[in-house]
């Protein structure tokens, strides 16, 4: 490797060094790249193994790097789903001395897909507008610590499964910027960007045939601003109310616990006469259900994946009447009798397939149905088994799937299991 590269990152990882940087990234062999899902780009975006994991590089100006490297170290420390970011590198030349684009690298999101490998045939409604309210409640949380995107957008957005719905994650903060709170005029402009985008590639999967007949662009995109708008009074609006009906207040507290959010501070004005209260929620938290869980379990799951994993600890104390014990006892009791014996049941050869708690999620599901089929109460334990039978045998693998390079992807996909492409590092 020639000269004097420069590798800015805050924890640096040795193995950086042993990757052909004197290479343009379009010649690196590939022994060292990872064939994984990939949205559409301008920049060329090639994945690559790294000491057991892998990166995202980004070939791209040495400013444009430098920024989006620090808006997403930014972001992550605001608590924003977004991808990690590992260093960016400037100062290449190849062994001419020639120089080469700066890169920005980014920790490779596991478990997480882009919009055009969610679906295997054809984008089909319920999933087309369950990426779109991901996207909204994305959006949300992003204005609401004031990040402007200027260019929201399917492709710009990871999605990881999340019992049933998504959670969305911004891979692209080249073009954002971060103020001390949005105007109206900011937010409007980020959802009509947005509801453009969105329209314009759905349109663009129907005329590649990729789109469900019954999925009509317009209206999709349109979904986003509803959704939007919906969450964001739910988190923001203030409510006023005669003072005999306090019990409001501890109802609004619930309800945005419901929709996966902790109030951190909420204002409360009474009028003069005392007759009237005012109450505004100040600051939100995402991750109700994430943070509970965590506490309890130590799991670290999505936000509807912890509700539900809570809701099965819930039944799981009211079964065995444990109501008056401790939580935190009752939940590791929970994690050991229930949960670790599922995770642990699944073949070895199947655990790239999906998150441990998707599986959960997916399992309770499948009793649910077996269940209702059979007309009795299906134990947990034949569940497992026809579950991993039944459905998961017939997934392909979620952490890391193997598939043409962007633009191009063709289902069905080759499956490479977690832990092969491990053991080829
Ligand atoms: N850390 C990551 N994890 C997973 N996928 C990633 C990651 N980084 C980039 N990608 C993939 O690469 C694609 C392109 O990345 P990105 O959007 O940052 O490139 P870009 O050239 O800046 O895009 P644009 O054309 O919107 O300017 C993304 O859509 C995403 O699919
Ligand atoms: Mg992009």
């Amino acid at each position: 490797m020639s000269g004097s590269l420069n590798i800015t990152s805050a924890t640096v990882d040795p193995a950086l060094l042993d990757l052909p940087w004197n290479l343009p990234l379009d010649t690196w062999p590939d022994s060292v790249i990872a064939a994984l899902p990939k949205g559409i780009s301008r920049h060329l975006v090639r994945f690559v193994h790294l000491s057991g994991y892998v990166i995202a590089i980004k070939e791209t100006s040495s400013e444009l790097a430098r920024r989006e490297y620090e808006m997403l170290r930014t972001l992550q420390k605001l608590d924003v789903p977004c991808v990690d970011p590992v260093a960016v590198i400037t100062n290449r030349t190849d062994d001419e001395g020639n120089e080469l684009d700066s890169v920005l690298v980014t920790r490779h999101l596991k478990f997480s897909l882009p919009y055009r490998a969610l679906y295997s045939q054809t984008l089909r409604p319920d999933t087309a507008t369950r990426t779109v309210d991901a996207l909204a409640v994305l959006l949300v949380r992003l204005h609401m610590i004031g990040f402007f995107w200027g260019d929201v957008s399917l492709s710009n957005t990871l999605f990881r499964r999340d019992a049933g719905s998504f959670a969305a994650y911004l891979v692209d903060a080249e073009t954002g910027q971060l103020y001390n709170g949005l105007s109206n005029g900011q937010r409007e402009n980020d959802l009509e960007i947005a509801r453009i985008n969105i329209a314009g590639e759905l349109l663009d999967l129907a005329a590649g045939g990729r789109l469900d007949e019954e999925v009509d662009p317009v209206e999709v995109s349109n979904g986003i601003v509803a959704a939007y708008r919906t969450l964001w009074i739910e988190l923001t609006g203030s409510e006023s109310f005669s003072s005999s009906e306090r019990w409001r207040i501890n109802e609004r507290v619930e309800r945005l616990n419901e929709l996966g959010f902790d109030i951190e501070e909420l204002a409360i004005k009474t009028d003069d006469t005392g007759s009237q209260v005012r109450i505004q929620p100040k600051v939100v938290d995402a991750g109700h259900h994430q943070r509970r869980l965590l506490r309890l379990t130590g799991l670290d799951a999505q936000e509807n994946q912890a509700r539900r994993l809570l809701n099965d600890l819930d039944s799981y104390t009211a079964t065995f009447n444990k109501q008056g014990e401790d939580e935190e006892m009752v939940a590791h009791e929970w994690l050991a009798k229930v949960f670790e014996p599922v995770i642990r049941a699944i073949p070895r050869e199947l655990k790239g397939r999906l998150e441990p708690a998707e599986v959960f999620h997916q399992l309770l599901d499948h009793r649910w149905y077996l269940s209702q089929n059979e007309n009795r109460d299906v134990p947990l334990a034949e569940a497992v088994s026809s579950y991993i039978d039944t459905v998961l045998r017939h997934r392909r693998d979620e952490a890391t799937v193997i598939a043409p390079a962007t633009g191009t992807i063709t289902l069905p996909v080759d499956i490479i299991a977690e832990d092969d492409w491990r053991a080829k590092v």
